[in-house]
């Protein structure tokens, strides 16, 4: 039988403290970054990045690192401060843990930022079928996300979870994204017919912005509890905030490790030294291998399920970060690299082909684990089939390990450049390191690409014409500009229902 989770994450702290005693010299952060396979020694000139390119971008880098610390001393870049709230997270622990011994469900309502850090760090540290455990296993309430106002994923919700039994976090730093609002607004009615409107307004937590936006009025009017979306950060960026922190540690996550993590790889990162920087170092290779070397996408492909989560987190990352129409110059260059997410080794049997002997224009970073947190050995095959002999004694953990490095070298063969990114184990200090470390590499590609990493100017048209077809005030123009392009056209086959 295999063992408990209780048992798995004591056996991983137990290994965590190992591996943090081995890692004085890099400050506390374990992961290694091995590039090799990006150079052009790997995989040639034509696809590689070359010594003299890296050579060639760093001062550019180091005068970018010394901006951005005048600029985090002058009181902007506050997303670099969150490591420190620990404050913050022992009142996060202290209100999870009475969440924990109350509730039997728990429903996170957000989207984008407001939603995806929490179900990346969830996904990585939380059993992955906590939800089907009893609850004395359990040791708190289920968790539901609500991100996509999609009426059949909500009702299966609603009608799942034991209203009395349920408590709500609503998160949303600018308090009005529709989808959010509608979600809330639909869950709110229901939980209000089953238990009354003064009960409900207890089952509510709001996540929003200290001072403005809708959701702040309505939570000052209601007098939900509320915690605060950090000012100065976007939402993209607030993982380690209470955005990210209360889902997690309502699920059990030790978020101080989390910070703890995060602050190790900042200090790790606080050089400008390039090569001794891994944040700057990745962010460097995209970069060049972008516009260098016509890697237009990063794929980003860890063998493990538990870390697919954050493939997801840093993919709008990425996105929205870096696609930018303009530099901050002004000119319009439509900078960016298409953020891929892919599961190895389930995607060695789907986009592998693809990424083999396709277009050359993908950078993979490939993700690996030194130590999976269950061992599982393959048992004996059957003698009559000696071809599944190697197998025999075998973990699964170390089959899927081996194929990591397997499709290196098949990338690397096929000149296709490749890096890899290790993790001793996987706990909430490693996932605080990712966070921080693919934050600040993102801000400095931003600085690469000479664009402005905040803000996310191309997401808006979009919100306002949904404004606009949902018939909000004041977005009347655009609404019947949209609905003139719906009218018949020779380029829709097809009868419309
Ligand atoms: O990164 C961002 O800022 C966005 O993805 C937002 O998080 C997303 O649009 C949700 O916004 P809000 O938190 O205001 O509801």
């Amino acid at each position: 039988m295999l063992p408990s989770f209780e048992k798995r994450v004591m056996t991983l702290d137990e290994r965590r403290s190992t591996a943090l005693a081995a890692s004085t010299k890099t400050g506390g952060s374990r992961l290694v970054v091995d590039y090799r396979n990006a150079m052009a020694e790997a995989v040639g000139t034509k696809d590689g990045v070359t010594s003299a390119q890296l050579d060639s971008i760093a001062p550019k880098i180091a005068a970018e690192h010394e901006r951005i610390v005048e600029e985090h001393a002058a009181g902007e870049q506050r997303w670099m401060d969150l490591p420190d709230n620990s404050d913050l997270a022992d009142s996060i622990s202290e209100f999870a843990g009475g969440v924990r011994a109350k509730y039997s469900d728990f429903i996170l309502i957000g989207i984008g930022g407001s939603s995806l850090g929490a179900i990346a760090t969830i996904q990585a540290l939380v059993n992955p079928f906590r939800n089907l455990l009893p609850a004395s296993e359990r040791k708190g309430p289920r968790f539901f996300v609500l991100d996509n106002p999609d009426p059949e994923k909500v009702r299966a919700t609603l009608d799942l979870v034991d209203l009395p039994n349920t408590l709500i976090n609503v998160v949303s730093k600018s308090g009005q994204t529709a989808e959010t609002a509608a979600n809330f607004l639909v869950v709110l009615e229901t939980l209000k017919a089953a238990v009354g409107e003064k009960q409900a307004r207890t089952q509510i937590v709001a996540t929003t912005d200290e001072k403005s936006g809708l959701l702040r009025q309505l939570s000052d009017q209601e007098g939900y509890v509320t915690f605060p979306v950090p000012d100065g950060v976007d939402g993209r960026q607030t993982v380690l905030s209470a955005v990210g922190m209360i889902p997690a540690a309502i699920c059990g996550v030790d978020i101080h490790q989390l910070l703890a993590g995060a602050a190790a790889m900042r200090e790790r990162c606080s050089t400008p030294d390039l090569r001794a920087n891994p944040a700057y170092l990745l962010a460097a290779l995209a970069y060049l291998s972008d516009t260098e070397h016509g890697k237009s996408m990063l794929v980003t492909m860890p063998y493990a399920d538990a870390l697919f989560g954050i493939c997801d987190w840093f993919r709008q990352l990425w996105a929205e970060s870096l696609g930018k129409r303009l530099a901050v110059t002004g000119e319009e260059i439509f900078a960016g690299q298409t953020p891929i997410k892919a599961l190895g080794a389930i995607d060695q049997h789907s986009q592998i082909q693809l990424y083999v002997e396709g277009p050359n224009d993908k950078l993979v970073s490939i993700i690996r684990t030194g130590a999976y947190r269950e061992k599982v050995t393959i048992s004996e095959p059957p003698a009559s089939i000696p071809d599944f002999a190697y197998l025999k004694q075998a973990e699964l953990g170390q089959l899927l390990d081996r194929e990591a490095v397997a499709t290196a070298w098949a990338l690397t063969q096929a000149k296709r450049p490749n890096l890899t990114i290790t993790t001793p184990v996987i706990d909430a200090f490693a996932i605080g390191e990712f966070f921080f470390l693919y934050e600040l590499q993102t801000v400095m590609a931003g600085a690469l690409y000479g664009v402005n990493p905040f803000g996310q100017p191309g997401v808006e048209a979009g919100k306002n014409a949904t404004y606009a077809l949902m018939g909000r005030e004041g977005y009347e123009a655009l609404q019947s500009e949209l609905l003139a392009s719906e009218e018949a056209s020779p380029y829709v086959v097809g009868v419309k229902q």
